[in-house]
């Protein structure tokens, strides 16, 4: 080995050994219940041979509709405007259409992101911030954020605009629940990110995490966006995270001095209240991490790094908790 090898690899090494100290070994440690990924999917899986309705609405697909849409299927078309072609399909050659994964009323699914009344320039810094690098997951390889990257990577800019101004002004609504309790559903981890249940049944002790399900998976897949999440979280996490928010953590500035009175969003500082609690931990440690290092999240970059594994835990199922 030269000598000059050896030097850059010694360097790595100790690179490698004070960002060790510095951050966790396992970059998700502590938060890994946020970053579910299994071997198999459920996507995809055999729907049954219809006819397709839903809640709430008047429309009823054959097996034949369903296979042939092009894009999210509309259940409830007064609910929302029209939707832009890169939000509603059809879709177009590399791009999967927004509404497939956040849904036409922007309640977002397991494992993306709810979109409703999110700032437009925040969406659309934070779909360039994807295609860039400057926003990753800190599990390298995490499926969920791979499909939103892909995305970014397709979307041209007059369309992300689009995009952006629609989600924005979608009123936000509320379709997550936190429940605390000491047992959940028992589930298994889909390979998209997301957990499914376990067939047969069953419960399972919450224990640290928080147990994000869908109530009803199916129908969220064919696009039903009334579908409820709901967030199992420990007995007292809500009351704690109560506590985090107004305390701000160890940075001692309360989340409300940034993110608004009500924790409803102020400006262009993003909305937290009554958001699904998979993301916001998920996301919360994709900041303290530096996986997610966009310009922007500066401010929150000093906050989360305040932050420890529980307090995310705990702060996320109280946001969680709240109406939007
Ligand atoms: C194939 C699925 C998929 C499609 C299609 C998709 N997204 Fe996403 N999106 C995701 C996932 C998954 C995440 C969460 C990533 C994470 O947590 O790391 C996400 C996150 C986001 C976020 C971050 C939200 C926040 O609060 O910071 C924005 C903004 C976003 N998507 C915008 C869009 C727009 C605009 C489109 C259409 C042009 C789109 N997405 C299409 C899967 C998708
Ligand atoms: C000093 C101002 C400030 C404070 C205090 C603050 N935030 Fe933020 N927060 C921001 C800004 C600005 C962003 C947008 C980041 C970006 O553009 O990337 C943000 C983004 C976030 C996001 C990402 C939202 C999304 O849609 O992905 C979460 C989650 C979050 N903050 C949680 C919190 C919590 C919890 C607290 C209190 C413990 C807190 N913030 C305190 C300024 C702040």
């Amino acid at each position: 080995m030269s000598r000059h090898r050896a030097l850059v690899i010694g360097a790595c090494i100790a690179v490698a050994v004070l960002s060790a100290c510095q951050r966790d070994a396992d970059p998700t440690s502590g938060l890994a219940w946020a970053y579910p990924h299994g071997p198999t999917s459920t996507f995809g899986q055999p729907l049954g041979p219809g006819p397709f309705r839903v809640p709430d609405s008047a429309l009823v697909l054959t097996r034949a509709q369903l296979d042939g849409a092009k894009g999210p299927i509309d259940w409830h078309p007064d609910d929302h405007p029209a939707a832009p072609a890169v939000v509603g399909g059809p879709a177009r050659a590399g791009l999967t259409p927004c509404g497939e994964c956040h849904l036409l009323n922007g309640a977002g699914f397991p494992a993306s992101a709810d979109l409703a009344g999110l700032p437009a320039d925040y969406i659309v810094a934070q779909v360039t911030a994807f295609r860039t690098g400057a926003r990753r997951s800190a599990n390298a390889g995490q499926p969920n954020t791979a499909e939103m990257i892909k995305v970014a990577n397709a979307v041209a800019p007059a369309e992300l605009q689009q995009a952006a101004a629609y989600f924005a002004h979608l009123p936000r609504s509320r379709w997550v629940r936190a429940v605390e309790t000491p047992r959940a559903p028992r589930t298994f981890p889909d390979q998209f990110g997301w957990l499914n249940r376990a067939p047969g049944g069953g419960s399972e002790l919450v224990g640290d995490r928080i147990v994000e399900l869908s109530d009803d998976l199916p129908r969220m897949m064919i696009g039903d966006d009334h579908v409820v999440l709901t967030d199992y979280v420990p007995p007292g996490a809500v009351e704690r995270g109560r506590r985090v928010a107004a305390a701000g953590g160890g940075a001692g500035t309360p989340c409300q001095a940034c993110h608004g009175a009500s924790l409803g969003g102020a400006g262009a500082v993003p909305p937290l209240s009554g958001r699904p609690a998979g993301y916001i931990a998920r996301t919360l440690w994709d900041i303290r991490t530096g996986a997610r290092r966009d310009p922007g999240a500066a401010p929150m970059q000093a906050v989360s790094q305040w932050l420890t594994a529980s307090q995310i835990r705990d702060v996320s199922a109280y946001l969680a908790s709240l109406r939007p």
